[in-house]
C-alpha cells in the first residue's frame, strides 16, 4: 500500500537569488489577465500545460490558496501527516521538513510545468500531494471533476495577506509601496486576483463537495493547529488513530510545523533559494501571526477593502 508522498526534492541545492523582472508595482506587477483571473505572466506557459497535460492519479491530494495565505504552513502540515507512516514526526533528525524547505516537499504545480518539470510529478509515488494559486475555475477538471483527487484550500484575513504579500516582494523590488500593493488588490488585478473570486471558487465548491475540497482558514489554523490537523487527517483519509492519539502524534506534527520550529531548520535561514525558485527560503518565515495588517493600514483603508470583500461575498456564506 501507498505510504504517503516524498519530496520532490531531494537536497537543499540552492538557485541564486536574483530579482524577478519586472515584478513592479501595479499596473506595474508583472500580472497578466488569463480566463478571468490575474497571474504572474511568467507561469502562463504552465498554466496552460496544466490545462493540457495534468495527468490526474488515484489520490492526488490538490493544496490551494492565493500567495501568502499560509501555503508553506499548509505543505508542512500536509506532508507531515500525510508522511507519517515513512517519516514519524517525533525524535526524528532525517525528518524530510528538517532538511528540506516545505516547498522542496511539495511540487508547486504552474512552476514545475513552466519549467518542463511536469515528468517530475510523474515519479512522484502515490499519493502525490501538489500545490497551485490557480483559481478553481481554471483548474483542469482532471482535478475538479474528479472524486478521486482532493484539494485543501487555505485562505487568510485578505488585510494579513496583503501586507504579508507586500513583505515578501518587497524582497523583489524594494520600490513597492504598500499603496500600490492595496491598490491592485482593491481593483482585483493582484497576483491570484480578483481575491474574492479565488475565495468564493473554492468556498462554493467545498459546500457543493464537502468530501473533495477542504476549505481552511489560517486563523482557525492560529486559534487550533491540532484541531484542524485532525481534520486535514481525516479528510485525506488518514485518521489519527486511537494509538497515535495516545502518543501525541498531533502535537509532534503541530510542533514540527510550528513557524518557531522551522525558522530554526538551518535550510531555512538561508538567504538563497532552494525550492526551485528565485525566492530565498527565510522569506516564507516571517511573523506568522493575525492582526498585523493594523500596523500598515490606515482605519479607512481596511474600511474600504473590508466593503468590497463583504460586498463581493455577499450571501456566500463566507466572511472575514
Ligand atoms: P506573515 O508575513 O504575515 O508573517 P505563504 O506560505 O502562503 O507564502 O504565506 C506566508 C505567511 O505565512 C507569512 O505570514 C509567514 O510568516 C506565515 N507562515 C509561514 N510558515 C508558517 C507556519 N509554520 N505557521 C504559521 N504561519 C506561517
Amino acid at each position: 500500500g501507498a505510504i504517503g508522498p516524498e519530496p520532490f526534492m531531494k537536497s537543499a541545492e540552492a538557485v541564486p537569488v536574483i530579482p524577478v523582472v519586472g515584478l513592479t508595482t501595479d499596473p506595474k506587477l508583472w500580472v497578466c489577465f488569463y480566463q478571468g483571473t490575474w497571474v504572474l505572466a511568467t507561469l502562463v506557459p504552465g498554466i496552460v500545460s496544466i490545462q493540457r497535460n495534468f495527468a490526474p492519479r488515484r489520490g492526488d491530494v490538490v493544496l490551494a490558496s492565493i500567495p501568502k495565505s499560509g501555503t508553506t504552513w499548509l505543505k508542512a502540515l500536509a506532508f507531515a501527516t500525510m508522511a507519517r507512516a515513512a517519516h514519524p514526526p517525533a525524535d526524528n533528525p532525517g525528518h524530510p521538513l528538517l532538511r528540506l524547505n516545505p516547498h522542496q516537499c511539495v511540487p508547486y504545480m504552474e512552476r514545475m510545468f513552466a519549467a518542463g518539470d511536469e515528468a517530475v510529478m510523474d515519479t512522484l509515488p502515490s499519493p502525490r500531494l501538489m500545490s497551485t494559486h490557480l483559481h478553481h475555475s481554471i483548474l483542469p477538471t482532471s482535478i475538479t471533476n474528479n472524486p478521486d483527487c482532493k484539494i485543501i484550500y487555505i485562505c487568510r484575513d485578505p488585510k494579513d495577506m496583503l501586507v504579508s504579500f507586500w513583505h515578501f516582494v518587497r524582497r523583489v523590488n524594494a520600490d513597492i509601496s504598500f499603496s500600490d500593493v492595496f491598490e491592485a488588490a482593491c481593483n482585483g488585478t493582484s497576483v491570484s486576483g480578483p481575491i474574492w473570486d479565488h475565495l468564493l471558487g473554492y468556498w462554493n465548491a467545498s459546500k457543493a463537495s464537502p468530501e473533495t475540497v477542504l476549505f481552511l482558514r489560517y486563523e482557525e489554523m492560529l486559534r487550533d493547529p491540532a484541531g484542524n490537523a485532525r481534520k486535514l487527517a481525516r479528510f485525506v483519509g488518514q485518521p489519527f488513530s486511537p494509538a497515535e492519539e495516545e502518543a501525541g502524534v498531533v502535537d509532534q506534527i503541530v510542533r514540527l510545523c510550528s513557524i518557531d520550529k522551522l525558522k530554526s531548520v538551518e535550510v531555512n535561514k538561508g538567504g538563497s533559494g532552494t525550492a526551485g525558485t528565485h525566492f530565498a527560503n527565510d522569506w516564507y518565515f516571517r511573523k506568522g501571526g493575525a492582526g498585523d495588517w493594523a500596523n500598515h493600514m490606515t482605519p479607512d483603508m481596511a474600511r474600504r477593502l473590508d466593503a468590497i470583500v463583504e460586498e463581493k461575498l455577499s450571501g456566500s456564506g463566507l466572511s472575514f
